[in-house]
């Protein structure tokens, strides 16, 4: 007996499941979200990132942050993200919608910064943690990122850009150590990474 139109059929039908479980219905459900414009003050979310965050995007990929970081917080029945203080709320697929690439993450070797906007404001913060994490806790084993810091010679007035390094990290005297255009822009997209914001599908905890 030929059975080949069976199988020929069959193979058709796994395939066609597959897309249609994988494809057709996460874009059904959330492939055409749009921000959410609160009725009352007429303030967007989420809010549109500057141009220097969606530069330091590139730069938080090039540098495989995201094989140590996650970003995704989970709600708080499905483990203890908001209990560790990781944001105020679990994310929700509105909130990555304006991100050409979204860092989930597999890994948390480091904490999750989906709202690391939020735990550390200062760019002055970002540029001491990346240039010496061990600066600032001795434990860390994050790795730095020194190459992303430019030392160069004072010439006239030290910048207002040069880092506040102490001990073995501070530069010969003379010298300053400064952010290059690309430790600006990452530091500026951590700190553009805040989930603060009220969405009507994930109210805060
Ligand atoms: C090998 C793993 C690893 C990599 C790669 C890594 N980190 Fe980390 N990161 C950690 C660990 C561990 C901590 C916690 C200790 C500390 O604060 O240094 C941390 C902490 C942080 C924090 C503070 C978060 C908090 O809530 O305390 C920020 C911000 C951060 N990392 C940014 C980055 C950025 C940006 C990159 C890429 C340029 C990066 N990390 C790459 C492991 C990593």
């Amino acid at each position: 007996m030929n059975r080949l139109p069976t199988l020929f059929i069959g193979i058709l039908f796994t395939f066609a499941f597959a897309w249609v479980g994988l494809v057709v219905m996460p874009y059904a459900q959330i492939g055409r979200l749009q921000p959410e414009v609160n009725a009352d003050t007429g303030d967007v979310f989420p809010p549109t990132p500057s141009g220097l965050a969606e530069a330091g995007q590139k730069v938080y990929a090039a540098n495989g942050c995201v094989y140590c970081h996650s970003q995704q917080i989970r709600p708080e029945d499905a483990g203890s993200d908001l209990a560790r203080g990781w944001g105020s709320r679990r994310t929700v697929p509105r909130d990555y919608i304006r991100q050409s690439k979204v860092f989930l993450g597999t890994m948390r070797t480091g904490p999750d910064l989906s709202d690391a906007g939020f735990r550390f404001p200062d760019a002055k913060w970002h540029h001491l943690h990346m240039y010496n994490p061990r600066s600032l806790n001795a434990y860390s084993i994050m790795p730095s990122f020194k190459y992303l810091y430019i030392t160069r010679k004072i010439v006239g007035q030290k910048s207002e850009d040069a880092l506040d390094l102490k001990g073995d990290d501070a530069p010969p005297a003379g010298y300053e150590v400064v952010p290059s255009e690309d430790a600006k822009a990452l530091a500026a997209y951590l700190i553009s990474l805040n989930r603060r914001y009220p969405l009507k599908e994930a109210p805060e905890k």
